[in-house]
């Protein structure tokens, strides 16, 4: 039962003040601690795709379209699970001898063996060699952070170098999220010239310049196929002539490969330009990214294949590029997760999945290329749109992959989002997935109103 302060002790209630009088002290402490710690952190920008979503979303106009996010869609504007997807997870959850261990520090085992030679082809040099070293990864964006991480780290032309001599050029320009990953962890990126406005298309002459001019050893990011966001790839014979210079001056291709399939609709035909790079014994490494080939976007599953000069574990070897690699997965998420690659191993390892695959990335990539003809068709014949560049809307049809580089201006981008409900980014770049045959003509015809001022 509490007693009153008058029936205490005096020592009692001297000891009751001072824990009343330390209290209120660590009370006090607490809350001004509290309230200065954080107070230098300034509020970070929206990630701008995300925000723009974020506005479709809020907007409540009938005929809304965002052409704005980097995922695929079908026909309806919805979200696609790959039927081959459908069938690996009803494969999985019938399985009662799986668990839920960690999986090893490199990632699932068939997966892993499985990954690389999917980019590199069965027949590469360097798989029959054992000199590919491939780790599971984060999805493609886990893929570049270890990317840039290990060669922050071990590229020997870096070693003892600053932060601003550890130059990656990337493309100009290039997947938003690159700068910011590459700075994250103690790389310089620096752009080069890539994408030509004045014919939204590849600015060849001067990339050829840019890499000869570059100092020897430089480290330069590729996307190996469907380049975000611009659409424009390299042809085969544009890639020989890059390679060429690739080999003259030593330089390291950091391959970004998040579409390999998505492009063309066919898995060796994007994986071309790698291919030919191995070839010609380039220095290189590729990301991989399942999410968009396999519409596992949410599960992110990817990885890092790292070329060694040789097999075993003297300098240079595979295997000591496999234990550094193992140590900055350790470091960083320890294991990877289990669920997407069940899913991607088992569709790699069957026969008859991969096959389902193959028609699956078919079925995704020949809807955009439909759309693509569709809008192109819309624009020049019907609706007679005057073109942003010399080449009339050619580039519609002739961009790869998931992104199409419009050419609209910024007001005209503007415009179409905050007038035609179209939702797309302030470059003029469009999400082919976001087109179907529901929203095709009302997306040309705000196209048609942006160009001519009317909309
Ligand atoms: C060029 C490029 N690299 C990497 C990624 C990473 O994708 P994810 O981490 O979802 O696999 C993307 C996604 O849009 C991309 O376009």
């Amino acid at each position: 039962m509490a007693s009153s302060s008058a029936s205490r002790s005096p020592s009692t209630s001297q000891a009751a003040a001072r824990l009343s009088q330390v209290s209120h002290h660590m009370a006090a402490s607490a809350s001004s601690s509290s309230a200065d710690v954080w107070a230098s952190t300034p509020q970070a920008p929206a990630d701008p795709i995300f925000a723009l979503t974020a506005g479709y979303q809020a907007d409540s106009f009938e005929n809304k379209v965002n052409l704005g996010v980097g995922a695929y869609r079908d026909n309806e504007g919805k979200p696609f699970v790959l039927p081959v997807v459908r069938k690996a997870k009803q494969i999985l959850a019938a399985d009662e001898s799986l668990d839920h261990e960690y999986l090893p520090i490199a990632g699932l085992p068939a997966f892993v063996k499985a990954t690389g030679k999917l980019i590199f082809g069965a027949d590469s040099p360097a798989i029959k060699e054992d000199r590919v070293v491939s780790i599971q990864t984060i999805s493609g964006t886990g893929a570049n952070h270890y990317g840039g991480a290990f060669l922050e780290r071990f590229y020997e032309p870096w070693l003892g170098k600053s932060k601003a001599d550890k130059v990656i050029y990337v493309s100009n320009p290039t997947w938003a999220n690159h700068k910011a990953i590459f700075n994250s962890v103690g790389l310089t990126p620096v752009d080069y010239p890539y994408y030509d406005p004045s014919t939204i298309g590849l600015a060849l002459p001067k990339f050829l310049d840019f890499l000869r001019s570059a100092p020897q050893q430089s480290v330069f990011l590729l996307h190996a196929c469907a380049h975000n966001p611009t659409g424009v790839d390299p042809t085969r014979d544009q890639w020989e002539e890059i390679a060429a210079i690739f080999k003259e001056r030593g330089h390291f291709a950091f391959f970004d490969c998040a579409y390999q399939g998505f492009a063309s609709g066919d898995l060796d035909n994007d994986a071309w330009a790698v291919r030919h790079f191995v070839s010609q014994q380039i220095p290189l490494l590729v990301c991989q990214s399942y999410a968009k080939n396999a519409g596992l976007y949410g599960e992110r599953i990817g990885a890092l294949n790292l070329v060694a000069t040789h097999a075993g574990s003297s300098p240079g070897g595979a295997e000591r590029l496999r234990s550094q690699l193992l140590i900055l997965q350790r470091q960083e998420i320890s294991n990877p997760p289990t669920f997407g690659a069940r899913i991607v191993g088992m569709i790699l390892n069957d026969e008859a999945m991969f096959g389902e695959w193959k028609r699956d990335i078919g079925t995704m990539a020949g809807r955009i290329i439909a759309m693509r003809e569709r809008l192109h068709d819309l624009l020049v014949n019907e609706l007679k749109t005057p073109a942003p560049g010399p080449n009339g809307w050619d580039h519609v049809v002739k961009q790869i992959g998931m992104f199409t580089f419009t050419g609209l201006t910024p007001p005209q981008c503007k415009a179409m989002v905050e007038r035609g409900h179209v939702y797309m980014t302030g470059n003029g770049r469009i999400s082919m997935a976001g087109i179907n045959d529901g929203n095709v003509e009302y997306v040309a015809q705000c196209f048609d109103k942006a160009v001519r001022g009317t909309l």
